[in-house]
Parts: C-alpha cells; structure tokens; sequence
C-alpha cells in the first residue's frame, strides 16, 4: 500500500546517479549523498557558507536554576572574520548528570522558559540544551543587508546564492563547535532540532554537519520533510510568494512546475543517512501534510538499507494520531492537535533518543 503511493509519486531516484548508474554499496552512497548536496544547493537553499572562528564571552550563569537542578548560561558568540558579526546562545545543563545527550534547538524567542521550549522538564529528564533565536542570526525577511547575510555579502542575484534557512542551519553548526569548546555533555548524543520553517531549517544543519547524530523536524512541511510531488496545503509556488528569501532563487523556477524538479524532499533526508532522524506531524496541519512527510520517510528509506540500517519500521498503511513509528533510523510520529511544537512532542524526541542513543 505505501510502496504503491509512492510509485504513484513519481519521485527522482535517490539510488541512481545523475549519470543513471546504480548506488548499491554504502560508499557509492556517501558519493551520492555528495552529489545531492550539490544539487540541492543549487536548486533549494543555496550555498552552505563557510565555518568561521568564532571568540565567546560568558554573560550571565544561573548555578542553581530551576530549583538548583540546572545550570544555565548566557554566552555570545563572535565571529571576527565576518565583520564582528555576533549572536546569544543559551545553554542548559541539568546537575544530576555528567555527560547528558544535547539538543541544539533553533527557536522562534529567546525567552526562557517559553512555550515551544519546556526547559525544566526536559533537563528533569537527564537531556541538556544549547539554543539560540533564529531572528538573531538574520531577520525573518527579505532583508539581507542584516546579521550573517549582511556580514557574508549574500548576493541574491545570484542563483545559487544562500536562503535564509541556509544561514539558520550554519548557526546551530557554529553552536556545536561552540558547545564542544564548553564541553560537558555526550558527544555522540546530539540532536539538532526545530519547529517549522525551523524544522526544514534542521534537516538542512543535519544534512551539513554530521556530528549531529539525531535529526529532528517538526511540522515542517514543504521544502522541509514533505514530499513535494502531490502535496497537499502548501505548494512551492504559496511559499515562493510569502517566503522566497528562505531559498536560493534557483527554487523560483519550480512554481507549478514541481515535475520538473530533478529532486524531491527524500533526497535531503537521505543527507542525514544512516544516522537517526525523526519527523512529525500534528494531524491537523493540513498546510505541511502530514501525508506527504509520512512518506517521505518511506521514500528514503531504501537510502538508509544501503548503510545497512533500517529506515521507516511501520506497518503498511497511513499513519494515525498517537502512533510513533521508531523501530528504525527513520522515526515517525503523529500527534493529534495542530501546529505546534508541544511537550508531547518534546517527550517523543528524548524517548526516541533514549531508545537510539549510540553508547549502548
Ligand atoms: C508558514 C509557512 C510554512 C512554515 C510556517 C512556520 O505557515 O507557509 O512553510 O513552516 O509558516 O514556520 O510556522
């Protein structure tokens, strides 16, 4: 049932070559997952930018947060090289632990605690946290004189050059080069994680940095985890309209043309392969389709057999609110409600981590 929906699909192959020719060892697939990179560089979120030294200075520290169970800081990060170019990051790191597994978390506030971020519950449950507030990095706009993008000299005449959630993606690999320096947690546990136009940015700092181990996207929808052939609710062509400085202006090109991509949403979940990802949906968020990031899932898990891993372990038929699919590498969850990133989500991920972690 769900291999015939995706034949109906018509999807580009993940497992061939540009060239036609097959990708059937795990080293053939590393060599094209490089290949992807490029093309998606050049079609959807334009070019990653370079790592930069960075110095930081601590700002704050709270030793007894949370009813003395916590640490948390405030730090900023500097990037000499990019004109002094500067943003906070929080960490978080629960006392009763020595080497938690962390969460690089992307979020829409800076507050502490804020609703999309339930702090204390998650260092009650042993997990530690960098985070930082995407506007902080470049406005939420077609602005590009701003923050990174005004310190790098993007250049949106040309086609290939960064989007808005390329630049979101570098900052949370800059937070883990940062957080490494800090140390203090397992550095073989760490997820990077987002909520919406944050989730598809999460899949893109995954797909980039491979010391995060766990990938985590939440209702993101179109141009993050959802199949974009045959979508429901957005399409490239309404988020081209309302957001197109989120990618390079190579994407342009494929509204009410999405036949014409020579890729579709699996390839960039196959960028994190064979390491652990989880997508989920709330059941009412008919604009990011559920559906569609459901089967993306199942589309690139034949990726992830490749390395020898299990992809998408479900039975055969569409998910349904409550299930969370996470036998394989490739999690899955649907909650009920609409979108939003919830604590019910939150307490999915560190399950999933706990089941997955890599010491074990
Ligand atoms: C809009 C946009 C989505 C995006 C969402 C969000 O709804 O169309 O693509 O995921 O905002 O980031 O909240």
């Amino acid at each position: 049932m769900i291999s015939e929906k995706i034949k109906k699909l018509r999807l580009p192959e993940l497992l061939l070559f540009s060239d036609g020719s097959p990708v059937d060892t795990a080293e053939k697939a590393v060599k094209r997952q490089a290949e992807i990179k490029e093309l998606l560089q050049t079609e959807i979120y334009g070019r990653f930018p370079k790592k930069a030294a960075f110095t930081y200075e601590l700002v704050s520290r709270d030793e007894r947060a949370f009813a003395n169970k916590a640490v948390q800081s405030l730090y900023t990060l500097s990037f000499p090289a990019l004109g002094g170019f500067s943003f906070p990051v929080r960490t978080l790191f629960p006392k009763h632990i020595d080497a938690p597994p962390l969460f690089v978390f992307m979020n829409f506030r800076d507050d502490l605690p804020d609703r999309y971020y339930p702090a204390e519950e998650i260092v009650d449950n042993g997990f530690a946290v960098a985070s930082f507030c995407y506007k902080d990095i470049t406005s939420d706009d077609g602005d590009f004189g701003n923050g990174l993008s005004g310190a790098l000299g993007v250049d949106r005449i040309k086609d290939d050059c960064p989007g808005k959630i390329c630049l979101w993606a570098w900052a949370a690999s800059e937070t883990l080069d940062f957080v490494e320096t800090v140390g203090g947690y397992d550095r073989s546990n760490v997820a990077v994680m987002g909520h919406s136009r944050l989730g598809k940015t999460a899949l893109v700092a995954g797909a980039f940095d491979e010391r995060f181990s766990f990938v985590f996207s939440n209702d993101s929808g179109c141009a993050g985890a959802a199949i974009t052939r045959q979508k429901a609710g957005e399409s490239v062509d309404a988020i081209c309209r309302n957001f197109s400085y989120w990618f390079c202006p190579a994407y342009e090109k494929y509204r009410n043309n999405e036949e014409a991509m020579p890729f579709d949403q699996h390839f960039l979940l196959a960028l994190s392969a064979p390491r652990r990802i989880v997508v989920s949906s709330a059941a009412e968020d008919l604009w990011a389709d559920p559906c569609s990031e459901f089967l993306c899932c199942a589309a690139v898990s034949p990726f992830y057999e490749i390395f020898g891993s299990r992809g998408l372990v479900c039975p055969d038929r569409l998910p349904e609110i409550g299930d969370a699919f996470f036998g394989g590498s490739v999690g899955y969850q649907m909650r009920g409600g609409s979108h939003y990133l919830s604590r019910a989500d939150w307490q999915k991920y560190m399950e999933f981590m706990r089941i997955k972690h890599n010491n074990g």
